[in-house]
């Protein structure tokens, strides 16, 4: 089963707010709480990213499945395998751990899901790939991170439209922005059977 994981910018009462997800391929706020709600939800899973949202992270992220999806298998193995400059980047231990692969075509995520399809696969970004899986989720996590009606947010990417009359709302817990998180936000899950 897939689900898409992001956090994603709202305004309350502007529905056309854009609804943004990254700036300069990095997240545009910090949400603590978000990191630690991702960790929770993706720990011991397999998660599956864009080769940009995989350089943003800049490593496979530990106790967890990491696939990457890009066109340039060879050129991702290859950095892969020489980043000795930036161990935080990714190692030789990482493929050999088998903490990480590499695909190049879209089908061969679905085989894998055809296989598993009572486990759960994290779509976890960006754009391009929230894209092209939504059709196939079958549940949403979606972190509302509220702009503030004076506030401007500049994003360069962003989570595409959904249909949410197609989807059941099943947990919303909201908070007010801290010391640790720059705005006020909500977890939002949502269902589709
Ligand atoms: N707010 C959130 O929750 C969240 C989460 C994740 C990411 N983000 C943000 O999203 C932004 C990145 O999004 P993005 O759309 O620019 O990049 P992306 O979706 O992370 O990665 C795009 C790359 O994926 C590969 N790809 C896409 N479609 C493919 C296909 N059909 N087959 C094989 N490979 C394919 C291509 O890699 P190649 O070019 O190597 O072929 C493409 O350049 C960043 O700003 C990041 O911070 C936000």
């Amino acid at each position: 089963m897939f689900s898409l994981i992001a956090a994603i910018a709202y305004q309350p009462n502007t529905p056309d707010y854009p609804a943004i997800i990254g700036y300069q391929n990095k997240l545009p706020w910090k949400l603590k709480s978000d990191l630690a709600y991702f960790k929770n939800k993706t720990l011991n899973k397999t998660i599956l990213m864009g080769r940009k949202t995989f350089e943003s992270i800049g490593r496979p992220l530990p106790q967890r499945k990491n696939i990457v999806l890009t066109h340039q298998k060879k050129l991702l193995e290859g950095l892969l395998t020489t980043h000795a400059d930036n161990p935080a980047m990714v190692s030789e231990k990482n493929i050999k751990s088998e903490n990480i692969s590499i695909e190049t075509q879209i089908e061969a995520i679905l085989k894998i899901e055809n296989a598993a399809p009572n486990e759960e696969i994290f779509i976890i970004g960006g754009e391009q790939i929230y894209k092209l899986f939504l059709p196939y989720a079958k549940r949403l996590y979606l972190t509302r991170v509220y702009i503030h009606p004076t506030e401007i947010l500049k994003g360069d990417a962003y989570f595409p439209k959904i249909d949410l009359d197609q989807w059941r709302l099943t947990s919303e817990i909201s908070y007010p922005k801290d010391i640790n998180n720059d705005h006020d936000y909500a977890f939002t899950e949502w269902s589709k059977d």
